[in-house]
């Protein structure tokens, strides 16, 4: 099964309740929301307060992509926001496998995000810790980047190493990914796919998930 996260850094903010709406009734599965901190990332988006008003608008699975540095010293607070996958950067965290156990005692659901030039051997050692990876297909920070072909490499090593560790971690991609290019990542192993630009630059985002999710399965 192929799951669809919309990710809300495309989305317009002045009618962000519509904009949840239109993917969660064109069957969306996760809502991916892009915590940015100006510091791990050029960007700063938003922190567990907006999380946690967001959380009042919909029912679906928040995965929380923290590109933050320290995620440690945030993770509480977000798991109380209403995350519910809470990933963490592997370049942000120095003691990975702690805050990743740490997330999982909160009742979230751990993920680990991998920059493009981080390779999939960095997590061989935490695979019993993990429920996601994210395999970044642009370096993090922005919306409407172009993809990475090397990404397509690394999803079939992760889905390797999930395959042999630990089968019933997710695999996710994120960035730059459109009609041309969503039946690659899936075929190289994803199972989570995240979408920003593509749904919500759409003039009908609906239908844009839709087509997507078509072409993907
Ligand atoms: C980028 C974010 C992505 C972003 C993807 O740093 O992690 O989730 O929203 O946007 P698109 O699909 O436009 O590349
Ligand atoms: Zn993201």
């Amino acid at each position: 099964m192929i799951k669809i996260a919309p990710s809300l850094l495309s989305a317009d903010f002045s009618k962000i309740a519509e904009q949840i709406a239109v993917v969660e009734r064109a069957g969306a599965d996760y809502l991916h929301l892009d915590v940015m901190d100006g510091r791990f990332v050029p960007n700063i988006t938003w922190g567990p307060k907006i999380i946690g008003d967001l959380r009042k608008l919909s029912p679906l699975t928040f995965d929380a992509h923290l590109m933050i540095v320290e995620p440690e010293r945030y993770v509480d607070d977000f798991r109380e926001a209403g995350a519910d996958v809470i990933t963490i950067h592997e370049e942000a965290c120095v003691h990975l496998q702690r805050t990743l156990a740490h997330i999982r005692s909160l009742g979230a659901k751990a993920g680990v995000a991998l920059n493009p030039s981080t390779p999939v051997d960095s997590l061989q050692d935490v695979m019993a810790d993990v429920d996601l990876i994210l395999v970044m297909s642009v370096n993090p920070g922005f919306g409407g980047q172009s993809f990475l072909p090397v990404a397509l490499r690394k999803l079939r090593e992760a889905r390797a190493l999930i395959d042999a560790e630990n089968p019933s971690c997710e695999l996710e991609v994120d960035g730059g990914i459109g009609r041309e290019n969503i039946r690659a990542a899936v075929d190289a192993g994803a199972n989570v796919i995240v979408i920003g630009s593509k749904i919500f630059g759409a003039k009908d985002p609906g239908a844009e998930l839709r087509a997507l999710r078509a072409l993907a399965s």
